[in-house]
This record gives structure tokens, sequence and C-alpha cells, in this order.
């Protein structure tokens, strides 16, 4: 079996950091969110691993590499335009051949392993020619929504569904054989201009190929948005182990669950966990707060910061509380001592400001 991760696509709800940076390479609990999903496969058993990768090919093959680190093959198959996840599938045949594929979306994170998933689709003597993963969730509208008959089987599938006819939205991991070649050649592009994966998966239903359906017990997050991004963020740290190994001076105080990597400093502060602190970060004279991921080479001096994520050379200086927040790399933010009081901004594009 192979894996195929489809790490291309705009990634334009979490502008302005997917201006620079993909948005499958944004860290939570101070990992890619890539990486989650290429351990998942690799833990399943699946290790022939492609990647579709679009405008940010060359960030996300510098941060993959050749997959070695995680003891898997990477092939990265270069898409020119985001035209839709059946469209990947298109354009991974000659990769993918005849094999049984895992398709997993790079911006997607599970809390179960793809294990039970994997092994329930290979072990099936009747294996069905697709197996797709269900959540009931609050707000269907915003995914590919499923409709089963009484017995479980998938009667019908819409993407996005402005009136959704259940709550079972489709997780972004499918399994397939290769009948789904056939079904990205048969479908035509959406309304939104894509070829739909869930289009391709209706036209296995309508010429009576067998798709399964499981639900999902654990969670399930689609990052693409900044409060599912944040809320990852909580559901991963809440998995850390302490590991100190970093200096953390005599006046401060950690509690809970953190993780202080190799090289950073924590002088007159206090950590409550569970934060993670990357290496070379300094936090001097502040509070870091539960559910704070802080990237490599920060620094954050006499200010809060809580429930939030700092990507790398993030400054942080006198702030007094800074939470829910999302600081792309390099960004500076500050409080000046300089009159009149007022907010002094340089902000990118489609940013987003929220003041007291
Ligand atoms: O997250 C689950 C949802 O993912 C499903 O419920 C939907 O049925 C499915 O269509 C998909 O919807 P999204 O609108 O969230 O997909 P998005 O455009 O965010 O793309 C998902 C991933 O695939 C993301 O990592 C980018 C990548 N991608 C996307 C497209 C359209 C590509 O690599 N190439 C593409 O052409």
């Amino acid at each position: 079996m192979k894996g195929l991760i489809l790490a291309g696509g705009a990634g334009t709800r979490l502008r302005p950091i997917t201006y620079t940076s993909a948005k499958q390479l944004v860290p939570v609990a101070n990992t890619p969110i890539l990486f989650y999903g290429l351990q998942s496969m690799v833990d399943a058993g699946i290790t022939e691993i492609g990647i579709i990768v679009g405008d940010t090919a060359s960030e996300v093959r510098s941060a993959v590499g050749d997959g070695s680190r995680w003891g898997a093959f990477i092939t990265y198959i270069p898409q020119d335009e985001p035209l839709g996840l059946a469209h990947c599938v298109l354009i991974a045949r000659d990769f993918l051949g005849n094999d049984e594929f895992v398709m997993y979306l790079g911006d997607n994170l599970l809390e179960q392993d793809l294990s039970t998933f994997v092994r329930a689709f290979h072990d099936d003597p009747e294996r069905p020619a697709a197996q797709i993963l269900l959540k009931s969730v609050p707000d269907p509208h915003r995914f590919g929504v499923a409709e089963l008959d009484g017995s479980g089987d998938v009667l019908r599938l819409v993407e996005k569904p402005a009136e959704p006819a259940s709550d079972l939205a489709l997780v972004g991991v499918y399994l397939f054989d290769a009948t789904i070649h056939k079904a990205v050649r048969a479908i035509g592009p959406s309304a939104r201009g894509e070829l739909e994966i869930t289009d391709a998966v209706q036209w296995l239903v309508d010429n009576r190929f067998r798709v399964r359906a499981q639900l999902l017990d654990g969670w399930w997050i689609d990052t693409g948005k900044l409060t599912p991004l944040l809320e990852a963020n909580r559901l991963l740290l809440e998995r850390i182990e302490t590991r100190i190994e970093g200096e953390v001076d005599g006046s401060s105080t950690i509690d809970g669950r953190v993780i202080i990597e190799q090289g950073a400093q924590v002088i007159r502060s206090r950590i409550r966990g569970p934060v993670a602190i990357a290496a070379g970060s300094r936090i001097v004279d502040s509070y870091i707060g539960p559910y704070t991921a802080i990237g490599p080479d920060c620094e954050v001096d006499h200010s809060e910061v809580e429930h939030s994520v700092l990507l790398e050379r993030v400054k942080i200086t006198d702030v007094p509380r800074l939470q829910d927040s999302l600081i792309g790399r390099d960004a500076v933010v500050t409080r000046s001592q300089s009159r009149p009081k007022a907010l002094r901004l340089m902000v990118g594009d489609h940013s987003q400001i929220d003041v007291e």
C-alpha cells in the first residue's frame, strides 16, 4: 500500500502566514502539521509516500527531504495549479500504479492513528473500492457531507452543501483501490472549478462499487483556519511529557507539563504548562500560560502570553497580555513608551488584529 499526502493548494484562510509559508508547515506544538500525517502513515506501515506540492514546493521539500528521517521514501509530485483533490489523484497516477493507497490531506490532524483504519480496509475479504472516514460535526456545511442508508452504506456525498443532509463530515483521510483512477477521469469540475474527490467517490457509489464508511472516534481537526489551528495546538500540547533541557534560573517557576528545549532560557519567569519552548528562545521577566508553543529563537520579555503559537524569531516585548494568537516569523509585537499613546502598526495584507 502507498501513501499520497496533499500539500499543495492555496491556504487563503491562514493569510498572511500562508503568503510566505505552506499552510501544512505551520507548526502545532512546535512540529509542522504535515509531519504528524507523515508519522502516522509510517506508523501504519506505509513508507512509499507521494507528496503533492504546489507553489510552496521548495519549502515542503526542504522541510521533509527524502523522508529518511521517518524511514519513508518520498516522491514529490508537482501540481501546477490547485485544481482539486481528485486532480491530485489524476496527476499521481504514475506514482500510484495499480496499488491501493491512503490519501491524506496535509492540513488535517487526527487523534487516532491510521493503523486501525488501514487494517480494516486491508483485511476485509470483500474489500471495498473506497473507504471513507466520517465525523459528526456541528458545522457540516464547511466540509464534504455524507448521507448513509440504514445499514451504514454511503448513499450520497455532497461537497460543502448549503443544506447538509446529515452532520457527518468527510475527514481528510481516504483509502482507495485502483478503481478510483477510473472515477477521477470520469468526473468534471465542480461549481468552484475543482475536480472534487467527493464527486469521484460518488461516481463509485453510482457505479455500484462498494464504498465503506467508518466513523472516527477521536478528535479530528482541519487546521486551515486560526481557531482550529489553536485548538489543534491545545490538543497536541495536552499530550506532551515534561522535558527540560534548556536553562531555567532559580527565580523562575515551572508548573505542569513543559518542554524547554536545549539552548532555550527561562529567566525570572513563570511557565504554566502545557507549554513548549523551542531551542534558542529566551523568556525573560514573563509569564507563559497554558497551551502556548514558542518556536525557535523567539524572545519574550516583560510580557504575558497564553494559548498562542509563535513561529520562529518572534519578539514580544512589554505586552501585558497576548492570547489566542498566531504570530508569524520574525514578527515584533511591542508596547512603546512614547507619547501620544497609540497603536502603531505595520501589518501585512489579510492580517487580523483585535484590540482591547
Ligand atoms: O478537511 C476535510 C475536507 O477537506 C473534506 O471534508 C472535504 O470534502 C474536502 O474537499 C476538503 O475540503 P477543503 O476545502 O478543506 O480542502 P482544501 O482546499 O483545504 O485542501 C485540502 C488539502 O489538499 C490541503 O492540504 C491543500 C491540498 N490541496 C488542495 C487542492 C484543492 C492540494 O494539494 N491540491 C489541490 O488542488
